[in-house]
């Protein structure tokens, strides 16, 4: 069978994820492989239509399609996900058309899940047949047992194709949404008590709604806002994985485009900011993606720790909860507050007006009261990753990271420090073992012991 890697990683050749798939030719020397090097050759591809044809020539004449990449910031790269918007801009959905497809990504798990969903339902849009994913810890390959796993895999992969598998359809079309914003300007403004808002926003051609959201939002807070443009700001490329920000946070790209500037100057300075776009496939635009990977430079540590965060998204983000998911763990893992999400999936004009006054009016308020919501999962769980592999097996490289930690107690939730509880726990487990202390503990006491530090605790307040 003849195989095509689609490889999103910006290292190309040089590409971890890319050993994986060597690997995979190894152990299966029946099968072809042509690895299309899509991430690392973006620019290329975009402006050599003779090259883009003839990777999709490529995709045609194969058996199955895997789609091999590195997560970047939840999802895919930017220079993926630019590939992917290629297709849909230049109507070849046709080449990707009932082929079979699997995805192959490596990362250290930091949502895995939602970089693989979107491929999955990409698939499924493209009218693919999906078979499964395969989300590998970067050094998964060097374990004999992950390697049978993944070998599995793709057997797994290849039976599909050899049998011509059914395959069921896990994601409905994105329906489109249909309303033409005509904002009626408010007459009510709101104070913004010398508050810094920035408003980052993917600015599309006049009439689009993305545009006029914004104008509504600048508006009613007094035009008291500055807007940044994505579409002028100058960004010389997107990451390209090359890590030189590991060792003190500077970018390869420093001093050479506007991205780090205004990052440091205007976001990182600000109290409210509000990310403005529109949903292209299932996600953002590609535009969007690549200032999120941008924003790597500043590698696991968090940069805007304590700023209201809102977004303006013209689009069926209802449809779409792994990119709800997305933006919601953004703020969380940034350690800033969601003031909120505002979508043109209205009936009418007057509903996006009020829930943008609603945005701007909640934006304010919470800054005045500097509040951040209680973190859910989607924070603390990515945070603890972060926080075992950086004290653990990537502190070098990522030598900045692990002095901010160090610096900011970012290790101190480690368990094995906490020293109460491990006497705790191996007294009680001790005595546990006899059966009458057992049972008064397991049948009696428990509930009552659960909330004696909180009794205690309320019955001082009341005193
Ligand atoms: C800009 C950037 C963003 C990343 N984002 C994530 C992420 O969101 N989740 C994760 O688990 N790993 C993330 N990683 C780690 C890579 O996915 C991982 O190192 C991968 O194995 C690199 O594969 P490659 O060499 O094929 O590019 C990121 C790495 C970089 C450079």
């Amino acid at each position: 069978m003849k195989f095509i890697v689609l490889n999103g990683s910006p290292k190309g050749e040089k590409s971890l994820t890319l050993q994986y798939v060597k690997y995979l030719k190894k152990i299966s020397k029946e099968h072809d492989f042509k690895v299309l090097h899509i991430a690392s050759q973006i620019n290329k591809i975009e402006k050599d239509e003779e090259l883009f044809n003839g990777m999709i020539d490529d995709i045609k004449s194969c058996d199955g399609v895997l789609w091999a990449f590195p997560l970047y910031v939840f999802l895919v790269c930017s220079q993926y996900k630019r590939f992917i918007e290629l297709i849909f801009e230049r109507n070849v959905q046709e080449a990707f058309e009932n082929k079979y497809a699997a995805s192959l990504s490596t990362s250290i798990h930091f949502y895995d899940h939602t970089a693989n969903n979107y491929i999955h339902a990409i698939s499924e849009d493209l009218n693919m047949k999906f078979v499964d994913y395969y989300s590998a810890d970067m050094y998964d390959l060097l374990d004999a047992g992950k390697r049978k796993k993944l070998a599995c895999f793709f057997q797994l992969f290849t039976d599909a194709i050899h049998k011509n598998q059914d395959s069921i359809k896990k994601y409905k079309p994105v329906k489109p949404n249909r309303l033409m914003y005509k904002p009626q300007l408010e007459e009510k403004t709101i104070d913004t008590s010398h508050k810094k808002i920035i408003v980052v926003a993917d600015l599309q051609e006049e009439e689009h709604n993305i545009k006029k959201m914004v104008n509504q939002f600048s508006h009613i807070l007094n035009h008291n806002v500055e807007i940044i443009n994505l579409n002028t700001l100058s960004i010389k490329g997107g990451c390209m994985g090359c890590l030189r920000c590991a060792y003190d946070n500077q970018c390869f790209y420093e001093g050479k485009d506007g991205f780090i500037d205004v990052y440091k100057e205007k976001l990182m300075t600000a109290d409210i900011l509000l990310f403005a776009g529109a949903i292209k496939d299932r996600y953002l635009s590609a535009r969007w993606k690549m200032f999120f990977d941008r924003g790597f430079f500043n590698t696991h540590t968090p940069s805007l720790i304590g700023k209201q965060i809102g977004f303006i998204i013209s689009g069926s983000l209802q449809q779409i909860p792994d990119l709800q998911e997305i933006l919601q763990a953004y703020v969380e893992w940034q350690g800033s507050n969601l003031c909120g999400i505002v979508t043109d999936e209205y009936e009418d004009s007057s509903e996006v007006d009020r829930a943008l006054y609603h945005l701007a009016s909640q934006s304010m308020y919470y800054a005045k009261k500097a509040y951040i919501r209680s973190s859910t999962f989607l924070g603390i769980g990515g945070m603890k990753i972060f926080r075992d592999d950086m004290w653990g097996r990537l502190r070098f490289p990522f030598i900045a990271d692990h002095k901010y930690y160090k610096e900011n107690g970012i290790y101190n939730d480690f368990p094995q420090k906490d020293y109460p509880s491990r006497f705790k726990n191996g007294f009680l487990s001790l005595m546990a073992k006899i059966p009458t202390i057992r049972d008064e503990i397991y049948k009696k006491r428990i509930k009552d012991e659960m909330i004696k530090p909180f009794q205690k605790f309320i019955d001082n307040i009341n005193a």
